[in-house]
């Protein structure tokens, strides 16, 4: 008699933990771009409008990825604590955040305002900090 693990993870969790890691890859990549440019003293235009566009296009998709039974019992690779599930109001919130700061980010990019970009990375970054600080393990 085979017994199946009380908590094998689904097809569709496995695919929801790949996206949500391989999306903030994403969104990581497109962020140093940016920081990139802002460390240069001469930030290219160029570069850091299509990088903050695409960081407020997956910024409002990552809540989604975290249904119940993604967490840490699911026994896949991840760093999402479970606290994600236990405190979802404050996770929410800060989805909340990161997807205006994202938005703000964006703005300030379209708008060619290279002087206000130091800002409104910061205030990005900082999102990014909280959450990982209270539910990204290391
Ligand atoms: C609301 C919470 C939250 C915010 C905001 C957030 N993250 Fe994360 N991040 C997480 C969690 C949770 C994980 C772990 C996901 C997992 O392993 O399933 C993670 C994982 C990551 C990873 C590792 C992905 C991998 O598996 O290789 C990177 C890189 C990352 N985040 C970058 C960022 C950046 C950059 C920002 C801001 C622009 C950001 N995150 C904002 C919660 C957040």
């Amino acid at each position: 008699l085979t017994t199946l693990a009380a908590n094998a993870a689904t097809p569709a969790i496995e695919n929801a933990v790949k996206t949500r890691q391989a999306s903030y890859k994403l969104m990581a990549k497109n962020f140093k771009a940016i920081n990139d440019e802002l460390k240069s003293g001469s930030p290219q235009v160029g570069v850091v409008q299509p990088a903050a566009r695409e960081i407020a296009r997956i910024a409002p998709l990552q809540v989604k990825l975290f249904p119940a039974g993604s967490g840490p019992e699911s026994g896949l690779k991840m760093e999402a604590k479970a606290e994600i599930w236990t405190d979802n109001a404050t996770f929410v919130k800060l989805n909340q955040d990161l997807v205006q700061k994202a938005n703000a980010l964006n703005a300030v990019a379209a708008a060619g305002d290279m002087a206000g970009l130091g800002g409104a990375v910061k205030d990005l970054g900082g999102v990014c900090k909280q959450c990982h600080d209270r539910f990204k393990a290391e």
